[in-house]
């Protein structure tokens, strides 16, 4: 847990550990106050040790005040370009500050915030950011750890210092981004959650525990709703699994009456086996992840109805489980959706597209959207197309593309455009029914045929597919995220929204 406290006394907390960014090639004279008080031998310390502020370095060094042992760290900022990209630069700073603090079990942290605008950000944004990444960088997924020693769990006080004349934004941004990054974190849990933890009814269930919290109005329909509906695709993916099928509405209403609207709609395999077109068992490791989708769209409804924002959500998440057995879809078994269209299913393992058909269609049907956007951990070929740092982003809308691009910019969520040229459309084609569930290996562009497929459901509405494939789960080197879940997608979105 993190506690935050704001103070504009620095250097008069009694504080466990103090923590300074620096930019690289900094002026010593601005750290001539910490070095008078605790540190005497700080110029050269830092020479000794060749800190310069590089990105991505720190120097811990160890003091003592008052006969307490105190820890001073500084953190490289690299060279600060005044440009919206860097503000990732201190993300990735502060991330390395807060897993210092826990290393060394550190209670009570006091940090200097920098100067906002080097960021070009306000003080409430930059506040607001630092909530949330001190937040992500100190999630772990220990529930299932029986050794309390080993749980990384640590109590950290985080005092954010700044100018007296910041302090009443540093607070607004805090508060908001507190419960952004437990948003966040909340995500990633259910990601992280085994599978046998999280089937359908629970996510479900969940989902609708937020009508308590929220003013969100939750529907959740059950698998005869399902059935009795005509969606093939939610149905037909999870017939051979022992779970049933729900599909979650969750809307927001904005208080203006001529507010736009917007779907997003969420991938939820609690799990992917491959069905009987099974996977490989290296394959299946990672596939609890595959409702990461639906996770990002739940914690980012939550937020947005937090924030009161002033644009129709509407959140649509269908929640299956994939899985072999005698009741499964086999392959070559043909299934029909909610808008009526069929497809031919040749792979029980591109499952995503079957459950998103529903719920586009019903996106179409039920709220003719100003805009629809999806996210799912769609396709293989996207992360390997792509890799852990930047997800897939499709769409014939170039309007949507640059909303998600600028707020990429923002989150450090990285997004890239790959082509929705017609020349693929036809990948998707089948002799009996009306598409086929996979791309025909001469058109190859995995990520691609897939999005193809989804678009037979979204009509004229407009509409971008996120893959995240490759940026859910176990992306390297960025020190906030941590090993297991990123939940990839909730702050671009939210982000997006706020400015849509
Ligand atoms: N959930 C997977 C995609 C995936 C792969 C996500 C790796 C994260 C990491 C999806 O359901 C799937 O199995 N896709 C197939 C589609 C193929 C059969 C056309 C794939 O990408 O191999
Ligand atoms: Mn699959
Ligand atoms: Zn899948």
């Amino acid at each position: 847990m993190i506690k935050f406290i704001t103070s504009d006394k620095f250097l008069d907390q009694a504080a466990n550990a103090y923590a300074v960014f620096v930019e690289q090639d900094f002026k010593f004279d601005q750290l001539s106050e910490i070095s008078k008080k605790f540190f005497p031998a700080l110029k050269d310390a830092l020479k000794q040790r060749e800190f310069t502020g590089k990105a991505h370095s720190n120097l811990v060094l160890t003091s003592a005040d008052d006969s307490k042992l105190i820890y001073l760290i500084f953190i490289g900022l690299g060279k600060v370009n005044k440009t919206m990209c860097d503000l990732e630069s201190y993300r990735r700073a502060l991330a390395s500050v807060i897993r210092i603090a826990q290393s060394y079990k550190i209670e009570k942290l006091a940090i200097q915030l920098p100067d906002s605008k080097l960021f070009n950000a306000e003080v409430e944004e930059f506040s607001k950011e630092t909530a949330v990444i001190s937040l992500m960088s100190e999630y772990d997924f220990d529930d299932f750890k029986t050794d309390e020693e080993k749980k990384k769990k640590s109590d950290i006080n985080l005092i954010i210092c700044s100018d007296k004349k910041n302090i009443a934004q540093i607070k607004k941004g805090i508060e908001i981004g507190e419960f952004i990054g437990q948003c966040v974190n909340k995500a990633r849990y259910w990601c992280d959650m085994p599978p046998a933890h999280k089937y359908p009814k629970i996510l479900a269930d969940y989902a609708k525990s937020l009508e308590k919290e929220t003013d969100l109005k939750v529907t959740v329909f059950d698998s005869e709703q399902i059935s009795k509906m005509g969606m093939g695709g939610i149905e037909g993916v999870c017939k051979g699994s022992e779970q049933k099928p729900r599909l979650v509405v969750m809307e927001h209403k904005a208080a203006n009456k001529n507010a736009k609207k917007v779907v997003l709609v969420g991938k939820g395999v609690t799990f992917d086996s491959g069905g009987l077109s099974l996977k490989p068992a290296n394959a299946m490791e990672t596939m609890k992840d595959d409702m990461a989708g639906a996770a990002v769209v739940t914690a980012a409804m939550r937020i947005i109805s937090k924030l009161k924002l002033n644009i129709n959500v509407i959140g649509i998440t269908p929640l299956v489980e994939n899985m072999p057995s005698g009741s499964a879809t086999r392959p070559g078994d043909i299934l029909k959706f909610y808008n009526g269209k069929t497809a031919e299913v040749k792979n029980t393992d591109a499952e995503g597209r079957l459950i998103l058909a529903d719920a586009l269609s019903y996106a179409v049907k039920h709220y003719k959207p100003d805009a629809i956007i999806d996210f799912a951990t769609l396709t293989g070929a996207c992360s390997y197309a792509l890799g852990p740092f930047y997800c897939g982003l499709m769409t014939k809308h170039d309007d949507l593309a640059e909303k998600l691009k600028r707020a990429s910019l923002t989150t450090g969520e990285r997004v890239w455009s790959l082509p929705l040229d017609d020349d693929y459309k036809k990948a998707v084609r089948s002799e009996i029914a009306d598409i086929c569930n996979i791309g025909n290996e001469r058109y190859r562009a995995g990520a691609i045929t897939a999005a193809f497929f989804l678009q037979n459901f979204v009509d004229d509405v407009p509409w971008v597919h996120l893959d995240i494939a490759g940026t859910a789960y176990g992306v390297p080197d960025i020190a906030y995220y941590r090993n297991g879940a990123t939940a990839f997608g909730v702050r671009l979105i939210v982000d997006a929204l706020i400015c849509w």
